[in-house]
């Protein structure tokens, strides 16, 4: 009996632990990518009925348990000869659990159902509306412009920027295969499939000091963006989609609303090469070709649609879709041979892809006395002067 009661105890510990007191035992800070600490209102009421599902399965674990330890105990082999007692058709019984059933599935039905409608709603006209392409494998964000800050479609990869204050709509899309678009904490994840068009939005939580009593189970300190630092979330592609779905990430930052108009304003201002080894890389990105695929705010020679858009590229967080940091090793590395950081990266610079003609047409030629081809490939290798051209180029974006 009291080996019963032990192991009650314990699988209850446990079934807690994986649950209502998840995000007490997985925080948030050392667990970013946590499913049960989310901080919007559609991220909570997707927990709210994802708890009520968890406490009616351990309330089921538990009676089905205790009824198949008491039918171990009270009808085990005590060296009887005889058949025991036969028992068939008992309406009570069938009627009892044909219906408990379809009450346990009716309890959970409601607030599920009123949840999806809840997410299905249409987001509020006050919101920050995104278009999200899921790309062979990275991201492309372009922001439609609100008639009041934001002028022009704004476009990026990879980072994304909301403010605090208002909601967040996402148009999710793939101009590829399937992907899923997904940042745990904000709530929901969305599906990007090609030729369709999925939405998502939400609301951050409004600030705890004016939440009486908080939100619950929430760390409302954590919670609010102040200016000049921003809350920082992780997101990834969750639906498999090749080579480098491991490696489709992306940073959002939630900003304050004078943060995210300052970075707006920066995203639409031209962007002007600052010192001269940044003019020098300027111009070496023109007459190299990338500008081919990347397109710079305000750089004439730089308006490709191909890769991602490179403007304010030096405040993002991380490059190759959020697989190293921005540092200027990392970008030199990355300029020099995409494929060796991220398998199936398709920005091709260097020959390390295979024979020419091998590619896919996208690699970066030899320009005649300004790359290096010494193995003869075709393709540029780059010398250590130009990579820092290029960085001090591309770090100066911001
Ligand atoms: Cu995109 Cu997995």
């Amino acid at each position: 009996m009291n080996v019963r009661k032990h192991l009650t105890t314990l699988a209850m510990i446990s079934l807690f632990g994986l649950t209502a007191c998840g995000s007490d035992l997985f925080p948030a800070e050392t667990n970013p990518m946590t499913t049960v600490d989310p901080i919007t209102d559609m991220g909570v009421s997707i927990q709210s009925v994802y708890g009520t599902i968890t406490w009616w399965t351990i309330g089921i674990a538990l009676v089905v348990g205790a009824m198949y330890a008491y039918v171990l105990v009270a009808f085990r082999d005590k060296g009887q000869t005889e058949q025991p007692k036969q028992i068939h058709g008992n309406p009570a019984l069938e009627i009892g659990w044909t219906l408990a059933p379809v009450v346990i599935v009716i309890l959970i039905l409601v607030p599920t159902v009123r949840t999806i409608f809840v997410l299905g709603d249409a987001a509020p006209d006050d919101k920050v509306e995104v278009k999200v392409i899921g790309k062979r494998w990275w991201w492309e964000f372009r922001y439609v412009p609100d008639g009041d800050m934001i002028k022009e479609e704004l476009v990026t990869a990879n980072q994304i920027h909301i403010p605090a204050n208002k909601s967040a709509s996402f148009l999710i899309t793939s101009d590829s295969v399937i992907h899923s678009f997904w940042v745990p904490r904000l709530g929901g994840k969305r599906d990007a499939v090609p030729g369709r068009t999925n939405r998502l939005w939400f609301t951050m939580l409004p600030d705890c000091a004016t939440v009486e009593g908080g939100v619950e189970g929430q760390d409302c300190t954590s919670m609010q963006p102040k200016d000049g630092e921003p809350l920082h979330f992780m997101g990834e592609c969750v639906e498999f989609c090749g080579e480098s779905h491991a490696q489709m990430k992306f940073d959002v930052f939630v900003d304050t609303e004078k943060d995210f108009r300052a970075w707006v304003d920066g995203m639409q201002a031209p962007k002007e090469a600052s010192d001269a080894q940044a003019k020098a890389g300027k111009e070496l990105f023109g007459e190299l070709g990338c500008g081919g695929c990347h397109a710079v705010t305000g750089n004439d020679r730089a308006r490709g649609i191909l890769g991602p858009n490179l403007t304010n590229f030096g405040e993002r967080a991380r490059i190759g879709a959020g697989i190293v940091e921005n540092t200027p090793e990392n970008l030199k590395a990355w300029i020099s041979n995409p494929d060796g950081i991220k398998p199936g990266a398709t920005m091709r610079t260097n020959i390390s892809r295979g024979p020419k003609g091998a590619n896919d047409g996208m690699n970066v030629p030899v320009v005649a006395g300004l790359s290096d081809d010494s193995d003869g490939d075709g393709y540029p290798n780059f010398s250590d002067d130009q990579l820092d051209k290029l960085v001090a180029y591309l770090h100066s974006l911001k």
